[in-house]
This record gives C-alpha cells, structure tokens and sequence, in this order.
C-alpha cells in the first residue's frame, strides 16, 4: 500500500498531536485510496487519448452566459452515459465546446468508464488507415466499445467520401450503444457540406439526435479573451479603447479606414 506508506508521517505527527486511532487508520487508507484513483484517471487519460486535462470544475461558466450552467452540471451526473446518450456541442471558436467535452470524458474517467478522444479528421484517418490494412472491422469495434467517444471539431477540416461512409458505420454501430460526445462549428444544416452528402448526413444526423442533449454556446472566444488581457498588460499606458482591441482587429480597422 505505497499510498499509505507515503501518508503515513503526516498522520502519525497528527497522532502525536492528539488525532484519535479510528481517524488516523482511516487516514491511511484513503491516502492509499486517493493514489489508487489517481493512477486509474492517469491509466485512462493515457489509453482515452484525451489532449489535456480540462475539467469542469476549470469551466468559468461566467464568461459564457449563453450556457446553462445547470444543464453541464447535470450532464456530469452522467446519467447520458447510463441511458446511452449523445451529447453535441455547438458554437463558435474559442467558446469551450473541446473544453466540455474533456470535462464530461474525465468525469465518466473518474467513474471508471472507459472512454476515448478524436478529432473527426483523426479518427477518419484511423478508419481509414484500417481499411487499407484490411482490420477496418477490428478497429470499428474498438472504436464501437468506449461507454463515452469524443468526436471534436467537426466542421474544420475536408472529410473524403469514404471516410465520411466509415464514420457513418461507427455512428451507427454506437447508436443506442454508447454515448458519444460531438463538438462543431457548423451548424447540422452545414454538415451535408462537411460530409459531402446530404443524405448520408441526414441519416447521420437522425441517429445522433433520437437521444441527445444539444448545447448551442453563443459566446466570445476565451481565446480572445487571453489576447486581449495580453494587450493590456503589454501596453498598459495605451489608450482604452485601442488596449481593449487585440492586434488583428485595430489592424483590420486601419485597413478599412485607409
Ligand atoms: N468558460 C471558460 N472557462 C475557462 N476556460 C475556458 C472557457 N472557455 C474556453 N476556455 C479555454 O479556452 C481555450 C479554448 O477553448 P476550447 O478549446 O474548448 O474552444 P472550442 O470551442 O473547442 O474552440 P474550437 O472550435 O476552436 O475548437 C481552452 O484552453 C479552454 O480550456
Ligand atoms: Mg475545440
């Protein structure tokens, strides 16, 4: 119980000073439980593929007042999970769809689901890559078996024909399986342009939606606003109106102005 072991000096002074055998025993043990449940998320972040560690907790639901804060929190309880239920993301860049996202799967993590991050474009390349290694029925599976699958981005970037026909396969194969947590940009009446098919798309789209939770963010980037607070640090003696505008924006302003 190397846990334990790593706790134990801290509660034996506290033993020293007075902390009774029942709570210093019950010390012990959860200081093994808490590294027990830290090497399960880091075992699950590692296999997940997840790109950062994003959790909810992080989410400053004041910067984005479109989002009901009530809703993430109850989609946390992970009840979607249970019942098999989508969950997609839409709005704008910079927003935190990617961020939520993250947040849902380490939750799931945390409760020992097992669960795995892509983007839409990686993992159409792995569909795709394993179709060509003839093991596309393998990797469908794999991909088929996580309780929770983050597809992210997409919207971004160009989907082949074939690539968009395998992702097609794997929705279905999950639907009323396993939940799957989508992120996009565009909005479901752009996504027959995304997938080059608008049939295919709406059939796509029928699938997802049947049991889903949609959460449309209308909100400024929280990248911008990093930018923007950067400006003001970098120029604190500027005027107000210039050090509240990120340097592409005045950039274009003089273009228009000139
Ligand atoms: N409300 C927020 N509170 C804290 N951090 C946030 C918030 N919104 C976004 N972020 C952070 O801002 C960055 C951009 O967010 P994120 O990647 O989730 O945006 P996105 O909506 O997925 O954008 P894109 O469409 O460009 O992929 C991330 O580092 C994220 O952690
Ligand atoms: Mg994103």
């Amino acid at each position: 119980m190397p846990g334990s072991l790593e706790g134990l000096d801290a509660v034996l002074s506290r033993v020293d000073s007075g902390l009774g055998a029942a709570e210093a025993i019950s010390s012990v043990l959860e200081a093994q439980i808490a590294l027990r449940n830290n090497r399960r998320l880091q075992a699950a972040m590692r296999s997940s593929r997840l790109p950062a560690v994003k959790t909810l907790s992080d989410f400053d639901f004041g910067f984005q007042p479109s989002l009901k804060r009530e809703q993430i929190e109850s989609l946390a309880t992970l009840g979607f999970v249970e019942r098999k239920e989508n969950v997609v993301f839409l709005g704008p860049p910079g927003v935190g769809k990617t961020h939520l996202a993250i947040g849902l799967a380490i939750a799931a993590a945390q409760h020992g689901r097992r669960v795995y991050y892509g983007t839409l474009a990686d993992l159409i390349t792995s569909l795709e890559e394993a179709h060509a290694a003839g093991k596309l029925l393998h990797r469908m599976k794999t991909l088929t078996h996580p309780s929770l699958l983050v597809v992210d981005e997409i919207g971004y970037l160009p989907v082949s024909r074939t690539g968009a026909m395998h992702f097609f396969q794997l929705m279905s194969r999950r639907y009323e399986h396993a939940s799957t947590v989508l992120t996009s940009n565009k909005s479901f009446e752009e996504w027959g342009e995304i997938f080059g098919d608008e049939v295919m798309a709406a059939a796509l789209i029928d699938r997802l939606l049947h049991h889903c939770h949609i959460v449309n963010i209308r909100g400024n980037s929280f990248r911008m606003r990093a930018h923007s607070d950067l400006w003001k640090q970098l120029h604190p003696d500027g005027d107000s109106a210039s050090a509240s505008s990120p340097p592409r924006k005045r950039q274009r302003k003089k273009e228009l102005t000139t």
